[in-house]
């Protein structure tokens, strides 16, 4: 219906912003894809710009994915007979994949986008809410200890797996499938920061200002 494709183009574009791009590029003059890692990302925004654009780029990217996923409210008017929360799901957790699917390849960008940590973080924050705050307290503890945001994204990819079969039980099949789906993702998008942890060559990152000595 032209609710379903609204809903599915309607996610792929949303997901297509490339934020860190155009936000670099309006205010700094910068395309951050020439710079750090190339990542048009929140934390390549933040290592080439600084604090306040990365955290920008991040809270819109997050809003991407949550609000793609929230799209599904439109797939639901065209659908007849009862509603199952199941199938609810599963549309949210496709059209926060094809959000995640614009990030990674913006139509307004080159197709050249990130790495889609933040927008997926969106998704799951509106599909498993308990979920995504263990993922992002995995996140936070290992980038406070390593300075990697890159082992801090992986490492919550795996939570996000292991927390809905270990810890929340989940018994929602599409959604065991997605997060293992996303965990791989995450491990495709991050193949060259791997390398570079392994050779010990990946730039760590500095929330707080160390005092100089
Ligand atoms: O948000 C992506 C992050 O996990 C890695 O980004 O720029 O260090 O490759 P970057």
């Amino acid at each position: 219906s032209i609710y379903s494709i609204s809903a599915l183009l309607g996610a792929y574009l949303l997901g297509s912003i490339p934020t860190a791009v155009w936000l670099g590029q309006a205010f700094y003059g910068v395309d951050v894809r020439e710079y750090g890692s190339g990542n048009a990302g929140a934390t390549n925004t933040f290592r080439v710009l600084g604090k306040k654009p990365g955290i920008a780029v991040m809270t819109i990217d997050i809003l991407k994915g949550f609000t793609a996923t929230k799209l599904a409210y439109l797939i639901g008017l065209s659908v007849t007979g009862p509603k199952h929360s199941v199938q609810f799901v599963n549309y949210e957790l496709a059209l926060g994949v094809i959000a995640v699917m614009g990030h990674l390849f913006p139509v307004f960008a080159g197709f050249r986008g990130g790495k889609g940590v933040a927008t997926l973080f969106g998704m799951i924050l509106a599909v498993n809410f308990p979920a995504a705050m263990l993922c992002v307290s995995v996140f936070v503890i290992v980038l406070l200890t390593t300075k990697y945001v890159s082992l801090s994204s992986i490492c919550a990819g795996f939570t996000f797996p292991i927390g809905i079969v270990f810890v929340f039980h989940t018994s929602v099949k599409a959604e065991v499938l997605y997060s293992i789906c996303v965990c791989l993702l995450i491990l495709v998008t991050h193949q060259k920061n791997i390398e570079r942890l392994l050779k010990g060559k990946e730039s760590k990152v500095y929330l707080f200002k160390r005092k100089a000595a």
